[in-house]
């Protein structure tokens, strides 16, 4: 049998049809390699860019870091500063507040009598014309029957009274015979003994211008029973509580039992100031023993 003449055709036909899907296939295939080579081009691409981004971050991770660290030091810096500033400005304070102190000390120290820490039996003189700055009338019931007024130093006066208050409520009391006394009352008095005991006066009486009762921060002290200026007011029981008391309040005996200046006179007392006289008496010493160089130290706390 002859072959159909349609078939050679067919086969042609076939033939063109399958190299045309093998072309288009290639030609899909082909496109398909090329955008898959794009995209793989792009993501490398991509990679090395994130991987140059990763290399930046990481610089300036390390240039923050080093930033940090530097900026750290000078806030350390800084607040070292600040702390020696602050050091320095207390020290500073400490030094004013010294200074104000010590102006306020020499301002107080120059409003206060030098006088009243002064030793004035038969040492130094007081001038002629000295009195008081301020002299206050002491209540009559404190003062001996007869002695008539007597003032004492105004900002020692409240000392005074409220030790013979004091003595009063443990049963003791305490008359004041003579008080304040002016070079001139002084100057009478001392005549008027010279006159009666000869230079035998100088044993108990101060010259004028020499006796403590011109500064007006001393007092004789006596009892009613004893009645005046007695060396037997030595044994009494008033003179006992001046010895243990009396410096709680500022006073001091000025002329005990031997010393070198007049006869024991128990019932003599000085105000010095409630410091001098506690470290007076804790030292066992008296006003006359001390230097007056160290009993000056005193003065700026006298009516403290
Ligand atoms: N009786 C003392 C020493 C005076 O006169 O001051
Ligand atoms: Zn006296």
């Amino acid at each position: 049998m002859e072959p159909t003449p349609t078939q050679p055709k067919t086969h042609t036909a076939m033939f063109y049809f399958v190299i045309a899907i093998l072309l288009i296939t290639s030609a899909a295939l082909g496109y398909t390699a090329y955008t898959n080579n794009e995209k793989i081009s792009a993501l490398t691409q991509s990679g090395a860019s994130n991987s140059e981004a990763l290399a930046k971050a990481d610089t300036t991770i390390k240039t923050l870091t080093t930033q940090i660290e530097e900026l750290t030091e000078e806030l350390e810096d800084t607040e070292r500063d600040l702390k020696r500033e602050e050091d320095r400005n207390e020290e500073f304070e400490d030094q004013i507040k010294e200074i104000a102190g010590t102006v306020g000390t020499l301002d107080k120290l120059s409003k206060t009598d030098e006088e009243l820490l002064q030793k004035y039996s038969k040492v130094y003189f007081l001038n002629e014309n000295y009195i008081p700055s301020r002299l206050s009338k002491i209540d009559s019931k404190y003062i001996l029957s007869g002695k008539g007024d007597q003032y004492f130093h105004a900002e020692a006066r409240d000392y005074l009274e409220e030790m013979i208050d004091d003595a009063k409520k443990d049963g003791i009391d305490l008359k004041i015979v003579s008080a304040y006394r002016s070079f001139e009352t002084q100057s009478v008095l001392k005549g008027q003994f010279t006159q009666v005991y000869g230079s035998g006066a100088n044993t108990f009486s101060a010259d004028q211008g020499y006796s403590e009762h011109q500064l007006g921060t001393t007092v004789d002290l006596t009892d009613p029973a004893t009645a005046g200026t007695f060396t037997t007011f030595k044994d009494t029981e008033a003179y006992e509580w001046l010895l243990d008391n009396a410096h709680a309040y500022g006073f001091v005996l000025s002329y005990p039992d031997g010393n070198s200046f007049y006869v024991f006179e128990p019932w003599h007392w000085r105000f010095v100031g409630t410091d001098l006289a506690r470290d007076l008496k804790r030292d066992k010493a008296h006003f006359y023993d001390w230097e007056q160089r160290k009993i000056d130290e005193y003065l700026v706390t006298i009516f403290d």
